[in-house]
């Protein structure tokens, strides 16, 4: 169904995220329909571009970002005609620009504004557009990390923007909620009636949680004042975590979702003091092979000026939520660069049978296992145990009961962005993080950040290509588990 007509504002339009993922989501959804030239797009940055010049750069994006067989010539040239800039510096009021020719005062055309731009100036961009007049109330405003370095500056990001705009005007990105996978996970929770009797500490015995990348992270400027921790735990994992230890939400309605993942945040056990050395694992990689190319080690990736530094590019994190159903049962996470391909994964790991009266047969009843797969080859899986067929008498074998989204659905998997541009449009704020969310989750992570500062010691080194040191397998073998790997 398409949208209503827009006027996207996206400041920070020339940047890396405008070519990489905005143009290109919206363009999918444009050639799919779901807007048309009606809605405009309007860059706005401190470069000084014509219209024809911010159009030429949407076209490139699209040729370099999209497949070729989506590239079609005719649709990209309707799409590029919603395309119009605006130069605009919004720390200089003599360079502001007028964005009042570009935007429509119909009520009927929703106004939004992206900020793709660093949060350092979310308030003098806020403030531009009040002071401009562009501000509606019904105005929407997207934010998205690093929203930032710890709680207090996270409170100091969302004070700016909240000057300004109320809470049920921002959207606060984190993209994992736009991943097909991970709103798959709320479908198989909960338009299903088999797993949720069974999701709870009687059963499970604990849950993984893997976020690995092949990717290295030395020569991204911002990474190493962030880190895995920071970079990837304080957010997309702590996200995941939430949808699959929440509550049954009352509805899909934004609140009644988020207050549930909420509740999690909050029911997290804190890890400060001794605990962080024990339950916490920082790496960085060393030099190694990936996929069979020779790679560097993060050092020797860095700046000169940067050398020596302490940043994770690994964290493994035994976690613990401290309520009724999650009792006892750990979430072991982890998550790191460079390692040995890019996979994600969630594993719920059930608990044993009580009794086996397979007393002669050959191999062990193995507990169940649910595998939900985010990335790549996107799907899930459910190991059971099984006969092995033949009669040579009773061989228990485990066998995964396997829904591969690529055997099975012939359309394209839409990117996070896609889905999550135009619920901005439609005013849809369940897969956006709310406020107290994003300071739940910096309360927690906090204490950890504070603790390695504190030990004052180096991140272990691992070897690229490799599942990271070797404190993270003893952090889950220590507990008598072993982090999944699939053999299947
Ligand atoms: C970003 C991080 O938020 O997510 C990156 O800053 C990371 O370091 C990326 O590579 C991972 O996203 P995806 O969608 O490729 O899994």
């Amino acid at each position: 169904i398409p949208v209503q007509p827009f006027d996207y504002v996206v400041f920070g339009a020339t940047g890396d995220l405008t070519k990489r993922k905005l143009i290109p989501a919206l363009y999918h959804r444009f050639k799919d329909g779901q807007f048309d030239e009606q809605s405009r797009i309007i860059g706005v940055s401190r470069t000084k571009l014509t219209d024809a010049e911010f159009q030429k750069l949407a076209r490139d994006s699209i040729e370099t970002f999209v497949e070729k067989s989506y590239q079609d010539k005719k649709t990209i040239d309707r799409f590029i005609g919603a395309f119009s800039y605006v130069p605009n510096d919004v720390t200089d009021e003599a360079h502001w620009g007028d964005l009042s020719k570009n935007l429509r005062e119909d009520p009927k055309v929703v106004r939004a504004f992206y900020l793709a731009i660093a949060p350092d100036l979310f308030g003098p961009t806020c403030e531009y557009i009040l002071k401009k007049g562009y501000y509606r109330r019904d105005a929407r405003v997207v934010i998205e990390k690093p929203l930032g370095h710890d709680l207090a500056s996270s409170i100091e990001i969302n004070d700016e923007v909240s000057k300004i705009f109320k809470e049920d005007q921002v959207y606060r990105i984190d993209h994992y909620l736009g991943k097909e996978t991970v709103q798959n996970l709320l479908a198989l929770r909960f338009a299903n009636i088999l797993f949720e009797p069974i999701w709870n500490s009687a059963h499970i015995d604990h849950v993984q949680i893997t976020v690995a990348e092949s990717v290295g992270a030395g020569t991204r400027g911002y990474y190493d004042e962030s880190g895995a921790l920071r970079d990837m735990v304080q957010n997309h994992i702590i996200q995941l975590l939430c949808l699959v230890a929440m509550e049954p939400p009352a509805s899909d309605a934004a609140n009644a979702l988020r207050d549930e993942k909420l509740k999690v945040l909050r029911s997290l056990k804190p890890i400060d003091g001794a605990d962080v050395g024990r339950v916490t694992v920082r790496g960085q990689y060393r030099g190694g092979s990936v996929d069979g190319t020779a790679v560097a080690s993060y050092q020797d990736e860095l700046p000169e000026d940067k050398k020596g530094s302490r940043t994770e590019t690994f964290v493994a994190i035994k976690a613990e939520i401290e309520n009724w159903r999650w009792s006892g049962v750990p979430f072991y996470i982890r998550t790191g660069k460079r390692l040995v391909s890019r996979a994600s994964e969630i594993v719920i790991q059930f608990r044993n049978i009580p009794h086996s009266m397979f007393d002669h047969a050959q191999g062990a009843p193995k507990p169940n296992r649910l595998v939900i797969r985010i990335q790549p080859d996107e799907g899930v899986k459910l190991f059971l145990m099984i006969k092995d067929p033949g009669p040579g008498g009773m061989r228990l074998r485990e066998v995964p009961l396997n829904l591969s989204f690529a055997e099975t659905f012939a359309e394209r998997t839409p990117e996070a962005y896609e889905r999550l541009l135009l619920d901005v449009i439609r005013g849809q704020q369940t897969l956006f993080m709310r406020r107290d969310e994003l300071e739940a989750a910096w309360e927690w992570v906090d204490p950890i950040r504070n603790g390695w500062d504190l030990a004052n010691d180096a991140p272990q080194t691992y070897t690229a290509g490799t599942w990271g040191p070797t404190g993270a397998i003893a952090l889950i073998e220590r507990d008598g588990r072993t982090w999944h790997e699939d053999g299947h």
